[in-house]
């Protein structure tokens, strides 16, 4: 009976585990074929590439609010709050920030970046400003 729990517990881990790894492409739009990928499909593919959400992470917040975006500024059709719910529960799961948070590296430290061929004098100023904290507002032209 143990045995059968230990498996039994293994194989819901697995299933949890396999949301963002083993999850089979769809050879047409480059989706993850996971759980309610054709409702996405069927809803976000209509005026732009699917690689315009694909290439991107994001919170649940982050989707939300990209959704809402498009609603006002995209012509993106007012969805049914269960399919919303849906269409964001999918780009959390497949698409969300990973949970070590490596997908993108931190920015260089300014200390280990070459000089900057194009810098200007006005350039210059307010990269010290913003080094300083106050806004990088340029002096009045001499
Ligand atoms: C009615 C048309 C339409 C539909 C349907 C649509 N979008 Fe968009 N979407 C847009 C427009 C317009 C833009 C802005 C494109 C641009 O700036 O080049 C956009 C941009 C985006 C962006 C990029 C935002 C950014 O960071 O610049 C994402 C992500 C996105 N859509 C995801 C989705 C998802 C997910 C769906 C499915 C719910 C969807 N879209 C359905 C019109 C649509």
């Amino acid at each position: 009976m143990r045995f059968l729990c230990f498996i039994a517990v293994a194989g819901v881990a697995r299933f949890a585990f396999a949301a963002d790894a083993k999850v089979p492409l769809d050879p047409m739009t480059g989706m993850k074929m996971g759980a309610d990928w054709e409702t996405v499909r069927n809803h976000c593919i209509a005026c732009h590439s699917p690689q315009t959400f694909l290439r991107q992470r994001a919170t649940e917040a982050n989707w939300t609010s990209t959704l809402e975006w498009m609603q006002t500024n995209g012509g993106l059709w007012k969805l049914d709050p269960a399919v919303q719910k849906t269409i964001i529960k999918y780009l959390t799961t497949y698409y969300g920030p990973s949970a070590s948070g490596t997908d993108r590296r931190p920015p260089i430290p300014a200390t280990l970046m070459p000089l900057n061929p194009y810098a200007t004098e006005a350039r210059l100023e307010a990269e010290a400003k913003k080094k300083e904290g106050l806004p990088p507002r340029l002096s009045a032209p001499r």
